[in-house]
């Protein structure tokens, strides 16, 4: 080519024929043009070859039949797969993480990733589906040219695993409740024998700490107990018919000299004439004071809890189950700090707490709220939670009734 150009210019020099652009043109074409065209061309070739391998990948991918999400540094959704639009209702992209798949531990995991490049595996439950669990192992992933993301993949339990699971979580749970107030008991009765043999005084302040750690325990037990005879009953239906608002009224009025301790006003609203319902008694007793104790427990400083209770012809969707039917509905209502909504889906498991200290300072184990569920699972009812930060928390209780004609 090079060849051809000095002949040219010589040629020109020679015969002082000036320049001839059309000559000069076409060698410049095969000079530059077509070598150009050329690598265009093989670009291109590439470029699709690429994009086949990518698609290639990306149906690979898609027919993974676990969900696979990736999170970019922002923690957003920048891609997933056809199971993960398809388990955690996914619509678009990108999409932030929280607003997917909103799980307290998820968000550490997915830190560790991104900040330290760490893999953990952990339990998450989409807000979709609530009665799904997946098991997320979550690692650091490369993003070409935008720093650090995470892989999310997630793998469904089986009934059989997650039973497995809840089983071992349960006695590990059980053990280590049990364990806390007994090691504080053994605590004190080391004391007691020993440094404080002859204080009067430390005598009586360790034995009152002895009988609440004894209380606690008791009542971690009492509890325990009382969700396996429920779970036990869970077979065979409730038989006593009662009427719900003199029982209402009766638990609402144990609880009063406690709200007024607690500078709460407890107001009752029932929409009479109620229909009676087919019930356990006790247990419906279980449930009121679990909501009201909660009520006072966390929401106390609303300053105010409102206890309805009526009968609707129709449940609505947040009925649940119930939805559609005519039945009866127990609500409390507290105007206290509220729930954080990622909880929301956790809050009737065993030993689920919002903020485990503190809860466990104001003597909570984690229980009432699963026996509740329970208790209404019995009766084929659901359990309703509405709460928004700062504002307070609903709990309702709903329970089918006959439909009219039945
Ligand atoms: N009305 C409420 N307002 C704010 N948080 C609540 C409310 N009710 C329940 N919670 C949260 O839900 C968690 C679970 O409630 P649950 O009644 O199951 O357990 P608990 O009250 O901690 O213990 P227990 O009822 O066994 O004494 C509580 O620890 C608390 O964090
Ligand atoms: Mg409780």
């Amino acid at each position: 080519m090079l060849e051809e150009l000095r002949g040219w210019i010589e040629g020109a020099a020679e015969t002082g024929r000036g320049i001839r652009p059309a000559g000069l043109e076409e060698i410049l074409d095969r000079a530059v043009a077509v070598p150009v065209e050329r690598l265009l061309e093989r670009l291109a070739e590439e470029g699709r070859r690429t994009t086949a391998a990518q698609r290639f990948l990306e149906e690979l991918v898609d027919a993974f039949p676990d969900p696979v999400l990736l999170v970019d540094g922002g923690r957003e959704v920048v891609r997933c797969n056809a199971a993960a639009r398809e388990a955690l209702a996914v619509a678009a992209l990108p999409v932030p993480l929280d607003a997917v798949l909103r799980d307290p531990g998820l968000g550490a995991a997915v830190e560790a990733a991104i900040l330290e490049g760490r893999t953990t595996q952990v339990d998450v439950t989409p807000p979709t589906e609530p009665a799904r669990r997946f098991a997320a192992r979550v690692s650091a992933a490369g993003l070409a040219g935008e720093g650090r993301g995470a892989v999310l993949v997630l793998r469904e339990m089986s009934e059989q695993v997650m039973i497995e699971r809840m089983r071992s979580d349960f006695v590990a749970n059980a053990s280590h409740e049990i364990r806390t107030p007994l090691t504080s008991l053994v605590g004190l009765i080391e004391t007691l024998r020993g440094p404080a043999r002859d204080d009067p005084a430390a005598r009586e302040e360790f034995l009152a700490l002895m009988a609440a750690e004894a209380a606690r325990m008791q009542r971690l037990i009492d509890d325990l107990l009382s969700l396996s005879r429920i779970e036990l009953a869970a077979g065979a239906p409730p038989e006593e018919t009662l009427e719900p608002a003199p029982l209402l009224r009766s638990v609402v009025a144990k609880f009063v000299p406690r709200a007024e301790e607690a500078g709460v006003a407890l107001e009752l609203r029932i929409a009479e004439p109620l229909p009676p319902i087919v019930a356990d008694a006790d247990q419906m007793h279980q449930l009121v004071a679990n909501l009201l104790d909660n009520a006072l427990k966390y929401g106390a400083a609303g300053g105010r809890v409102e206890v309805t209770l009526d009968h609707l012809p129709r449940a609505p969707a947040e009925a649940g189950p119930v939805a559609g039917r005519p039945a009866i509905r127990l609500c409390v209502r507290d105007f206290g700090p509220g729930i954080p909504a990622e909880h929301l889906p956790r809050l009737t498991e065993r030993f689920y707490r919002v903020d485990r200290a503190r809860s466990r300072e104001i003597g909570g184990t984690g229980l009432g709220l699963a026996i509740v569920k329970h208790v209404l699972r019995r009766h084929q009812g659901h359990l309703s939670i509405e709460s928004r930060l700062g504002e307070g928390s609903r709990f309702c209780a709903w329970l089918p009734l006959p439909a009219a004609g039945a």
